[in-house]
């Protein structure tokens, strides 16, 4: 006797060829899609293509799985919403597609990778100023018997200033926080045009020159002073002193990345806004596509802090939903329902009837059923998706469910 869970693994290694995402039509059967891609089929390098990979961030979710339901469900011109944008998943591939988005966000970093990644670049430009950045932090930041004779005389010692922050005292060595202030002082001293795409090269860089392990980046404790086992690695490692090599190979990596969205990039609209989504009313859109934050999981600003203390953005943690700080009691989970419950109000209010509401879930407490109940939404199909995640501190297998919601 199978139990339930073992009846759906059966079930899915019994399927067919799984799904490419350019072969999606609006005429592709829902019962036809098998969304179970293993590593060979969908491998990391894929799932993290172009701008997709300018910075980490922990739960976003994959774009092939977006490209396939804006194909199945929306056509070019038309507007999606995601009302949890994240890290712009949804904003990238809509406008690879030629549809307009609306990305809300509580997480201010989250809404400026998502501007970052969605904004429209002259490259000449941008390979001009990454590169003038990086030379004059590493001409300024070297330590005084380390400079060329030039900075002997001049050095600009303003830009050398220490930080009180004690966050960014106690997380970086001297040399990589010099370095990496340097570098913030710089984007707003020299008027640079492209200031938002500096500041995520800055805190991508800044997230690797913390004081960590190599295999704690995520929500690392305590900051890590001593050579330690990696596990990672299988060796010794040394925790970072410095910032400048990172900056260097981001700064490369960055415009790779750049160079590979523009000639997919199309002309429709991606607006971002750093928003509370309860309280948001949006503007007619044709529908939604989501993948909402789950209770008790993951803190979106944490997992961020060293961005929102070296780039000083305004810090609205209690306005998440579902924080991992408030736990996943049966309290916690009621609140929930609640809150996502008033978001989806406000994107139905602005759909048309008929228009689909696409919500991607790892729903293992079952409160999804109950959302729909609370929206008043006909369920037309719940497509679930076997995952297999093989690297990654949260590494395992479990199930994500896409929620497939019509407006009455
Ligand atoms: C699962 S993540 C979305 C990831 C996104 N799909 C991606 O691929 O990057 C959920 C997001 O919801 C945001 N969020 C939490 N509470 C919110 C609220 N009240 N209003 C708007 N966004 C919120 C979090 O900051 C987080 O970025």
């Amino acid at each position: 006797m199978l139990t339930n869970e073992e009846e759906r693994v059966a079930l899915y290694s019994r399927a067919d060829l799984t799904t490419v995402p350019s072969e999606v039509t609006k005429d592709t059967n829902l019962e036809n899609l098998n969304l179970n891609w293993r590593e060979k089929e969908l491998p990391e390098k894929e799932r993290t293509k172009h701008v997709h990979r300018l910075h980490p961030y922990l739960g976003k979710f994959i774009p092939q799985l977006v490209e396939i339901f804006l194909r199945k469900y929306f056509s070019p011109g038309q507007t999606v919403l995601d009302p949890f944008c994240g890290s712009g998943t949804t904003l990238v591939q809509a406008n690879e597609l030629g549809i307009n988005s609306i990305g809300y966000d509580v997480s201010a970093f989250n809404v400026l990778l998502t501007r970052t990644k969605t904004a429209k670049y002259d490259l000449v430009k941008v390979r001009k100023e990454v590169m003038d950045i990086f030379n004059k932090t590493r001409d300024i930041s070297q330590p005084k018997s380390q400079q060329l004779c030039i900075w002997e005389e001049s050095s600009p010692t303003w830009l050398l200033k220490e930080t009180d922050d004690p966050y960014l005292q106690q997380w970086f060595a001297p040399q990589a926080r010099r370095e990496l202030l340097v570098y913030r002082q710089l984007i707003e001293s020299e008027g640079y045009e492209y200031q938002s795409l500096l500041k995520i090269i800055l805190s991508r860089s800044a997230r690797s020159a913390r004081l960590t392990t190599h295999f704690d980046l995520d929500f690392p404790k305590n900051p890590q002073t001593e050579p330690y086992w990696c596990y990672k690695h299988s060796r010794l490692c040394q925790p970072t002193t410095e910032a400048l090599k990172f900056l260097k190979r981001y700064s490369l990596d960055t415009i790779k990345r750049l160079e590979e969205f523009s000639v997919r990039r199309t002309d429709a609209v991606a607006i971002a806004c750093h928003a509370d989504s309860r309280k948001t009313a949006p503007p007619p859109i044709d529908g939604v596509i989501t993948s909402p934050p789950y209770v008790g999981l993951i803190d979106y600003h944490e997992q961020h802090a060293y961005a929102y203390h070296l780039l000083g953005l305004e810090d609205k943690r209690e306005r998440e939903i579902g924080a991992a700080a408030n736990g996943s009691s049966q309290k916690a989970q009621r609140q929930y329902q609640q809150d996502i419950s008033e978001v989806f109000r406000n994107a139905l209010d602005s759909m048309p009837a008929g228009s689909r509401l696409i919500v991607i879930a790892g729903d293992k407490a079952n409160l999804y059923g109950q959302i729909a109940d609370f929206i008043g939404v006909e369920v037309e199909a719940i497509v679930q998706r076997h995952v297999n995640r093989r690297t990654g501190r949260r590494s395992g297998e479990f199930y994500e469910s896409v929620f497939i919601w019509r407006k009455r």
